[in-house]
């Protein structure tokens, strides 16, 4: 049986549980509204951890757009029947007082640059939010491992770097973005999209893989100018599309031996989506 916990002290005397029987914790942190891309966290979780903990909780700190926040998709009782039939042993759903008292300050964090670009220049304050509740979540359910999406290339880094920086016996493993079948990244914000709209968003992925043949011949300026003159037209409003070191971030001058990936963010009519592809 799924355990639900809407309180940090039920949250913390299951986990005291698990860690008197000696038994590992894999972590499923997420925002609701899921799909198949969180279950394939949760079938990961369960291959290498005793106990799968999920969290669902809409985080308001890393929201730069009050609009974005009050329609983030919220689908609580549908999220938790997914859990259960997933076989997630603890879901922690609590209310925001739960998790921010009052006057609750947000986390001073060394980003050591990786905030700067993509999301963070375009979201201001959104990953000081993030590293916020993954903090608290962390220091709660205390796991051993923590599986999340490749969707979110640069929120991936960045928990990296916070688990390296406070938890050190934090394993996070980044897992493949699960895709539609017209290649559209799975997302909760695609729910906001209409039909038409998500099969016009089949082009991202499809742009995506068009860089992936260039890559290697063409010179890296051409393979961004080719993404701006497709992804930067109608239906779309292209807010970055970049090249990058897939560890620092740092956009690639020329090419290396070192993994890249292409970053991008648009959107299209009122949505933002985002998606990424390694090369
Ligand atoms: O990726 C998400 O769903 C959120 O940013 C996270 C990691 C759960 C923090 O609120």
């Amino acid at each position: 049986m799924m355990k639900i916990f809407r309180t940090k002290n039920e949250l913390q005397r299951f986990i005291e549980t698990c860690k008197e029987k000696n038994e590992s914790i894999g972590f499923v942190p997420t925002m609701g509204a899921l799909h198949s891309g969180h279950l394939s966290l949760v079938e990961a979780s369960k291959k290498i951890a005793a106990y799968t903990v999920a969290s669902i909780f809409v985080n308001p700190t890393q929201f730069n757009d009050k609009n974005d926040f009050s329609r983030y998709p919220r689908t609580e009782e549908k999220d938790l029947q997914m859990l259960i039939n997933a076989g997630v042993d603890a879901v922690f759903i609590p209310e925001t007082s739960e998790m921010y008292p009052a006057d609750d300050a947000l986390l001073s964090f060394d980003f050591k640059g990786l905030d700067n670009r993509f999301e963070g220049a375009h979201r201001p304050g959104h990953f000081r939010g993030v590293v916020t509740i993954v903090e608290k979540l962390f220091r709660l359910v205390e796991p051993d491992f923590v599986l999340m999406g490749e969707k979110d290339f640069q929120q991936l880094a960045i928990v990296k770097l916070l688990a390296k920086t406070f938890f050190p016996k934090i394993e996070v493993i980044g897992c493949p973005t699960i895709r539609e079948e017209n290649g559209l990244a799975k997302s909760s914000r695609n729910m906001l999209l209409s039909e038409t709209e998500k099969s016009r968003a089949a082009q991202i992925f499809r742009t995506l893989n068009e860089t992936k043949s260039m890559w290697g011949t063409a010179p890296l300026s051409a393979i961004t100018r080719h993404v701006e003159n497709t992804l930067g037209a109608e239906p779309f409003t292209l807010e970055y599309f970049a090249i990058v070191d897939a560890e620092s971030l740092e956009p690639l001058e020329k090419y290396g031996d070192k993994p890249a990936v292409a970053l991008t963010a648009l959107r299209l009519g009122t949505v933002r989506l985002i998606d990424n592809l390694r090369f």
